[in-house]
């Protein structure tokens, strides 16, 4: 399994998705594969913002050694499930995809602790309270995620 979390600046609520992922998955031993990308171009090689490297260091996991990247097209052939964090994300996106099992492949990630609903994980970069929020609502997202795709052996 390979996921790819998306969601704007790829500092903020991404790098988080992607530190919570990795993080369950070592746990569990599975080999799967986790990164995480940015639509937007501004902040390509920088580490995650200095909030979210704080609030996953509360919670035990480093997420200093990430880089932000910009997600590319072929990023759509490259992973099975690719995670949008809000609706415009998710629609950036699917601006990108090339067939039918591309668009399929593009989820929103909250629809996974609420089937349906196309929440969005709130964008945390003006709102230095929001951070706690971002890392809880990925926290059970990423839960749900791994219980949903887990084969019972
Ligand atoms: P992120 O947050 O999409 O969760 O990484 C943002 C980071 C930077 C900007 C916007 C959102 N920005 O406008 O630079």
């Amino acid at each position: 399994m390979k996921i790819l979390m998306v969601c704007l600046g790829n500092i903020c609520r991404s790098p988080l998705a992607e530190g919570i992922m990795q993080s369950k998955i070592a746990q569990l031993g599975l080999e799967w594969q986790v990164d995480s990308a940015g639509t937007g171009a501004w902040h390509i090689g920088e580490r995650p913002d200095r909030r979210s490297i704080d609030v996953a260091r509360k919670y035990g996991i480093d997420i200093t050694h990430q880089r932000a990247r910009q997600f590319r097209a072929s990023d759509l052939q490259e992973f099975d499930i690719v995670f949008a964090m809000d609706s415009s994300n998710f629609r950036n996106i699917l601006g990108k995809a090339n067939s039918r099992e591309e668009e399929e492949k593009v989820k929103m990630i909250m629809n996974e602790v609420q089937p349906g609903y196309n929440q969005n994980v709130p964008d945390p970069y003006y709102d230095n309270d929001g951070f706690e929020l971002v890392f809880q609502m990925l926290d059970e997202a990423c839960e749900r995620i791994i219980k949903r795709n887990i084969k019972p052996n």
